[in-house]
């Protein structure tokens, strides 16, 4: 069950529209050539968590693409009427998708709430901008609790490729994700769940929709006990997780040290930890990288446990 809310002057909070029938003009550049920006938020209770990280994000994707898009609080009034139509409180008459949402997800209320922009039809190129709210995949939940085999994949760009080729818009979360949906059909083939790419100078850069997170667990002869939480550098062409920088600040809060890449697979074969991390799926464990078991037990569990509660102390 899908909500949509295009961003229109003439409708201040949002025009709600009907997912089941056609609302996208067949010239939007966004359908023709991939040409647009987007971010993937979750709400939970009705509340999107780390709404201005994403918000600010979308902001910057516009800038590197140098499109044109409505400003934050245009998008909070679409935002909010998608909720509330996907929850069933809203106006409108498709407040029955948050009813059926609700019956199809009894135990929690749960929204993926994905913003998007593109450059707009060839004619008019105006931006097209809406909201689509749905009900998040079983497959995360199941992913947090059994863990991932992961393989690494050359995404065959050097790891300074954003400052040698802002063309290819590094950084940027455009709609463009063929390639990442690609990669993980491909690591489906060869028995994975998950892909970590690498640059082809060899670095670890991010998955296709996930940030990178490691661990260092040190226990000294004193008792006294040393955690390290590592991610690969921003300045790689990688896209600037809200999650990992969500997590980071509430780590440091918390005691932990924070270290930023350059990291090369091995460093990763050697963790106490590893994870791909996102604002959907949160922290899913990796149990395997390339076939090889990853992290040392038990701390890897201790790890992940006192991680995911602090993520779900995050608004
Ligand atoms: C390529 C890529 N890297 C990282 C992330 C994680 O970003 P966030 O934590 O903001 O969801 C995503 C999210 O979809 C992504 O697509």
């Amino acid at each position: 069950m899908t909500v949509l809310v295009f961003l229109d002057p003439a409708y201040p909070q949002g025009r709600v529209a009907d997912a089941t029938a056609p609302t996208l003009m067949a010239t939007d550049q966004g359908a023709t050539r991939g040409d647009g920006i987007f971010d993937s938020m979750l709400a939970v209770n009705g509340k999107v968590r780390k709404l201005e990280a994403h918000l600010s994000r979308l902001v910057s994707s516009a800038n590197i693409m140098e499109l044109d898009i409505p400003g934050p609080d245009v998008w909070k009034a679409a935002i909010t009427t998608a909720l509330a139509e996907f929850r069933g409180t809203g106006t409108d008459g498709a407040g029955s998708a948050g009813a059926a949402a609700a019956a199809e997800q009894p135990h929690q209320d749960e929204a993926v709430v994905k913003l998007l922009a593109t450059r707009g039809p060839e004619e008019t190129k105006l931006p097209t901008c809406w909201i689509q709210v749905s009900a998040p995949s079983a497959l995360g939940a199941q992913q947090r609790a059994s863990g991932l085999k992961v393989m690494f994949l050359n995404r065959g760009y050097s790891s300074t490729v954003a400052q040698d080729a802002p063309w290819l818009l590094m950084g940027a979360k455009t709609l463009s994700y063929a390639v990442n949906m690609a990669a993980l059909r491909h690591a489906h083939e060869h028995g994975n769940d998950d892909v970590i790419f690498t640059s082809s100078d060899g670095m670890v850069l991010e998955g296709p929709t996930s940030s990178v997170l490691m661990a260092h667990y040190e226990k000294g002869d004193d008792g006294t006990v040393t955690k390290r939480l590592i991610t690969p550098q921003l300045d790689t062409g990688i896209l600037p997780g809200t999650t990992q920088g969500a997590l980071f600040r509430a780590a440091k809060e918390a005691g932990w040290e924070l270290g930023y890449g350059p990291l090369v697979p091995e460093d990763l074969l050697d963790a106490d930890a590893v994870w791909l991390i996102s604002s959907i799926r949160l922290l899913a464990p990796v149990n395997e990288l390339d076939g090889q078991a990853v992290g040392t037990a038990g701390v890897r569990e201790q790890l992940t446990e006192e991680l995911s509660a602090l993520l779900a102390g995050i608004e």
